[in-house]
C-alpha cells in the first residue's frame, strides 16, 4: 500500500526531480554497495597487511633470540680454545683461570660460565667459585662437547643446578603462577626451574687431547635484555597514544618469564600464562599461531611460536604482539576518506546532474511553452529545437502538425468567408427572384383587369370620337362649340392611347421568337425614332460589338422595348444631350448586354423600386405602362433589366438576354 502510494507520488514529481531522484537513488545504492565491499575488502587488506607484519616481527624476534644464543655460543668457542686456558687447566692454575673467566663472564653479562675436566666434573665455577667437583656430564649440552662438538641452544634448568650455577638464579627463576582464567591447569602453583640459552665448547690442548668443556648459560628468567632488544630492534621502540607499539615475550613452557608487556601499574607483565587454544596450538601441536588477542588493556595482533630445546622437545614460546589500534586508526581513516569522498562525488554527480537534466529538459519546457500558446491558439508558433534526439524529432514533428493544423485552419476560414459570400448572392439571388415574382404577379393580376376595362372602354371611346369629329365637321372653325369639340377629340384619343396601352400591357399571347442579330434591331429601332420631334437635339452615340451571336427572340416585341428606353431617356433630357447605346458580352460571356445610357436628369432613390410599376409615372403626358410593359417582354425572354441612376447626373438601363 505505502509502496504503492511512492510510486504513484514518484510518478507525478517534475520530470527533472524524477531524473534526479532515480540518478540519485542509483547513485547512492552503487555508493552505498562500493562502501560494504569496499570497506571490507579493505579491513581485510589492512588486517592481513598487519598480519604479515607480526608474523615477519616473530621472525625478526627469533633472530634477535637465536643472535643472542650464537653470540653466546661464540664467546665460549672463541674462549674454550684460548692457550691460557689450556695451560692453566694443565698446571691447575686455578686463581688465574678463575680470575680470567671471570672478567669474561661479566664483559659479556653471562650467567653462567664453568669449566669442567675431559670427564665433565666441574674445575670451575666462576659465578660460585665454592662450588666444584660437581658431574656434568649428564646435561645433553656438556656430553656432547665431552664428545668435541661446540654446541648451544635453550634448556630449562633445574633448581637444583640454579642453586650451584649462581647466586640469585634460582631466585630469578622462581615465579608465584598468577592465576590465569583462560589457561590450561598447572600441577604447581609456582615455577622454581629457570630457561636459559646454554653454550658449550670442548677445551683441547694443541695436539687435540681433550683438556675439559667450557659452557656458558644466560638464565633468561626476569632477564629483560633478549624482549627490549625485540622491541628495539624490530619496532623501533615507538608508541602509539602513550601504548607500546610492539611488545615481545618468552615463555617457559606457558608461563610468562620475560616480557616487556607492561601491567596497569607499570610492572612487567610476568608470571602470568598463556590461554588454553595457544597452549594447544603452540605447545602441544608445535604450530605457529596468529591472532588477534586482548592483552592486558589493548588489543594486539599477535604471534606465537615454539621454542625446543637440543632434543627438539618444547620448551617454550617467543611472542610478539603489535598494538592493532595504529591500523584499527588507519582502517578507519581509510574508511572516513572513502566515505568523504564518496560524498564529495555524489553532490558532484549531483550538480552535473542538475546541468545535464536541464539540457534534455530545457528543450521539453520549449515544447510546454509552444503547446501552450498553440492551445490558446497562437499557430504561428514554432518549437526551436536544434538537438536530433527523439525530442528533436518530437518537435519537428510537433511542428509540422501545427503547419498541418494552420493550413487546414486557414482552409477553414477561407471556405467560411466563401460561404458568407455564397449565402449572400444566394439571398441576393432569392430575393431578386422574388422580386420579380411579386412583379410578375402584379403584371398578371393587372394585366387581366386592365384587359376587361379596356375591352369596355374601347368601343365608348371610339364612337366618341367618330361623332366628335362629325360634330367638327358639320360646324364652322368659328363656331362656339368648335374649341370644346377639338378638346374631346384629343382627350379623348389620349384615353384611347391609355387603353391601346393597357392593352398592349395586358396582351398575354407568347412571344413569336427566331433567331435575331440584336444590334439590327437597335439600328432599326433609331432609324424609327429618327423622325420624332423630342429626339431632335438628342446626339446618339453607338457602341455596338460586331460579333455578338444571334440569339431568338421576338424582333417586333424587343423593337418596342428598345423603343420604350429610348423615348424615356428623351424625356429625361428635355434641352437635348447624349444618348450612348452600347451591346456586349456580359462578362462572363453567358449573356448579350445592351444598355441605354442618358446624361438627364436621372431618378430619385425612392422611385427606382417603383419603376416598373403599372401607372408610375412622373410626367404629364405619362402612362406609366413603357417599363411595365418592357418588363413583361423581357422576362418572356428569361431576361433581366437593371437600373442604375443618379440625380442630375443620369440613369443607365441595362438589359440582358442569355445567349442559349
Ligand atoms: N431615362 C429616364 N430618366 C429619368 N427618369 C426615367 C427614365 N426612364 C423612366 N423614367 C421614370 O420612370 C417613369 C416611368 O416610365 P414609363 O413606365 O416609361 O412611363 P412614362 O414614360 O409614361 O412616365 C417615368 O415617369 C420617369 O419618371
Ligand atoms: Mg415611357
Amino acid at each position: 500500500m505505502f509502496f504503492k502510494k511512492s510510486i504513484g507520488a514518484f510518478l507525478n514529481l517534475p520530470l527533472r526531480a524524477k531524473l534526479i531522484l532515480s540518478f540519485l537513488i542509483v547513485i547512492c545504492l552503487g555508493g552505498i554497495l562500493s562502501l560494504i565491499f569496499g570497506t571490507r575488502l579493505e579491513h581485510k587488506t589492512i588486517l592481513s597487511l598487519a598480519q604479515a607484519k607480526v608474523k615477519h616481527d616473530l621472525a625478526s624476534a627469533r633472530m634477535v633470540y637465536n643472535e643472542r644464543l650464537y653470540d653466546l655460543r661464540d664467546i665460549v668457542r672463541f674462549n674454550s680454545t684460548h692457550e691460557s686456558i689450556q695451560k692453566a687447566i694443565k698446571q691447575n692454575e686455578k686463581d688465574i683461570l678463575g680470575k680470567y673467566l671471570t672478567s669474561v663472564r661479566t664483559e659479556f653479562n653471562l650467567d653462567v660460565l664453568t669449566l669442567t675436566d675431559a670427564q665433565g666434573k666441574v674445575i670451575l665455577r666462576t659465578a660460585q667459585p665454592e662450588i666444584w667437583g660437581d658431574d656434568q656430564s649428564k646435561d645433553s649440552l656438556v656430553r656432547q662437547a665431552l664428545k668435541g662438538k661446540t654446541i648451544s641452544a635453550t634448556q630449562i634448568i633445574p633448581r637444583e643446578e640454579l642453586i650451584k650455577e649462581g647466586k640469585g638464579l634460582a631466585g630469578r627463576a622462581y615465579l608465584k603462577i598468577i592465576p590465569t582464567p583462560k589457561a590450561a591447569p598447572r600441577p604447581k602453583e609456582h615455577e622454581e626451574d629457570g630457561m636459559m640459552l646454554k653454550a658449550a665448547s670442548p677445551v683441547k690442548d694443541k695436539n687435540g687431547t681433550l683438556l675439559g668443556v667450557l659452557y656458558g648459560g644466560i638464565l633468561l628468567n626476569q632477564n629483560y635484555e633478549i624482549v627490549d632488544k625485540v622491541k628495539e630492534i624490530v619496532f623501533k621502540g615507538e608508541k602509539y597514544k602513550g601504548a607500546e607499539i610492539g611488545t615481545a615475550t618468552i615463555f617457559q613452557h606457558d608461563l610468562r618469564i620475560s616480557t616487556n608487556v607492561k601491567k596497569t601499574n607499570g610492572q612487567r607483565a610476568i608470571g602470568t600464562r598463556v590461554s588454553r587454544e595457544v597452549n594447544q596450538a603452540v605447545l602441544k601441536e608445535g604450530k605457529t599461531w596468529l591472532h588477534r588477542a586482548f592483552v592486558v588493556n589493548d588489543w594486539y595482533l599477535t604471534a606465537y611460536e615454539p621454542i625446543k630445546n637440543i632434543e627438539g622437545k618444547i620448551i617454550g614460546i617467543l611472542y610478539v604482539g603489535m598494538l592493532e589500534k595504529p591500523y584499527i586508526d588507519l582502517r578507519n581513516k581509510v574508511m572516513i576518506t572513502f566515505t568523504v569522498m564518496a560524498i564529495i562525488c555524489v553532490v558532484i554527480l549531483l550538480i552535473m546532474l542538475f546541468f545535464i537534466t536541464s539540457t534534455i529538459i530545457q528543450p521539453l519546457r520549449g515544447m510546454v511553452y509552444a503547446t501552450n500558446k498553440i492551445a490558446q491558439g497562437d499557430l504561428n508558433t514554432k518549437v526551436e529545437i536544434s538537438v536530433r534526439d527523439e525530442i528533436g524529432q518530437l518537435a519537428q514533428s510537433f511542428n509540422q502538425m501545427t503547419e498541418n493544423l494552420k493550413k487546414a485552419n486557414e482552409k477553414l476560414i477561407h471556405w467560411g468567408k466563401t460561404l458568407e459570400k455564397r449565402v449572400e448572392e444566394r439571398t441576393k439571388e432569392l430575393r431578386e427572384m422574388q422580386d420579380s415574382l411579386v412583379q410578375s404577379e402584379k403584371l398578371a393580376s393587372l394585366g387581366k383587369i386592365a384587359a376587361g376595362v379596356a375591352h369596355e372602354i374601347n368601343n365608348p371611346l371610339t364612337s366618341i370620337l367618330i361623332n366628335t369629329y362629325l360634330m367638327k365637321e358639320k360646324i364652322k372653325t368659328n363656331h362656339t362649340f368648335y374649341e370644346n369639340l377639338s378638346l374631346i377629340a384629343d382627350e379623348t384619343s389620349r384615353c384611347a392611347n391609355i387603353v391601346k396601352g393597357l392593352l398592349e400591357f395586358s396582351r398575354q399571347e407568347p412571344p413569336k421568337k427566331a433567331y435575331e442579330d440584336i444590334n439590327k434591331i437597335i439600328n432599326r429601332t433609331l432609324q424609327l425614332l429618327k423622325n420624332q420631334a423630342s429626339f431632335q437635339n438628342i446626339r446618339i452615340i453607338k457602341k455596338l460589338n460586331q460579333n455578338l451571336p444571334q440569339i431568338k427572340l421576338d424582333k417586333n416585341k424587343i423593337q418596342q422595348v428598345f423603343w420604350n428606353f429610348m423615348i424615356n431617356a428623351s424625356d429625361a433630357m428635355p434641352k437635348g444631350g447624349i444618348l450612348t447605346i452600347t451591346s456586349d458580352f456580359s462578362k462572363e460571356k453567358k449573356n448579350i448586354e445592351v444598355t441605354f445610357y442618358d446624361k438627364g436628369i436621372g431618378i430619385p432613390q425612392k422611385n427606382i423600386n417603383k419603376l416598373f410599376d403599372p401607372f408610375f409615372t412622373t410626367k404629364k403626358s405619362g402612362t406609366g405602362l413603357g417599363l411595365a410593359v418592357s418588363y413583361g417582354i423581357i422576362k418572356q425572354h428569361q431576361g433581366n433589366i437593371k437600373v442604375k441612376s443618379e440625380q442630375d447626373q443620369g440613369s443607365v438601363f441595362t438589359i440582358s438576354f442569355p445567349i442559349s
